[in-house]
């Protein structure tokens, strides 16, 4: 059964029981729309942790075209149907307000890894994806985090960031 939490309080209590525990926690951040590269990411997540954290959120600040966002697929109640059996224990699926009550104006300093290839095209992408990822592992706190390879200048960035944070826990 999955439990589904849409606030950041009830998500942080229900994973703080299970770290109480001695549990480790695996996590996967999606937009949602899931399909076989999220599936095997979090058959992944579950065969190496004690619990899996899926996180369902449509980051606005990561689009830089409003018509991109309008148009992003969402289906919650689907997403989580296809979710049972493969090993997800929670999805957190908070709204807009839940996670930027107010504007969130951390910076970054990727060096040249967000001003080539997508980057180039695509301003602030790369600052809202960094921005949502800083906040969704604070929240859960994930031993383990997986990443699609597929989208190569995102995982660099994230690994750039946050393997030591990773590493550390
Ligand atoms: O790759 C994605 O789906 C998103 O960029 C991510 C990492 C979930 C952040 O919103």
């Amino acid at each position: 059964m999955i439990n589904l939490t849409h606030t950041i309080s009830e998500t942080r209590n229900a994973i703080q029981k299970q770290i109480s525990e001695g549990k480790t926690i695996g996590f996967v951040p999606t937009m949602g729309a899931l399909h076989e590269g999220h599936f095997k990411l979090i058959k992944q997540a579950a065969s190496a942790n004690d619990f899996v954290v899926v996180s369902i959120f449509v980051n606005p600040i990561q689009f830089n075209n409003p018509d991109d966002l309008a148009k992003y697929p969402r289906n919650l109640e689907a997403d989580i149907q296809q979710l049972e059996g493969t090993g997800c224990n929670l999805v957190f699926a908070p709204t807009a307000e839940e996670m930027y009550p107010k504007p969130d104006l951390t910076e970054f300093d990727f060096g040249q890894l967000d001003k080539v290839m997508e980057g180039k095209f695509r301003p602030g992408h790369f600052k809202g994806v960094a921005i949502v990822v800083k906040k969704l592992f604070e929240i859960v706190t994930p031993t383990k985090a997986y990443f699609g390879e597929k989208d190569f200048q995102q995982l660099a960035i994230i690994k750039k960031k946050w393997l030591t944070f990773l590493r550390c826990r």
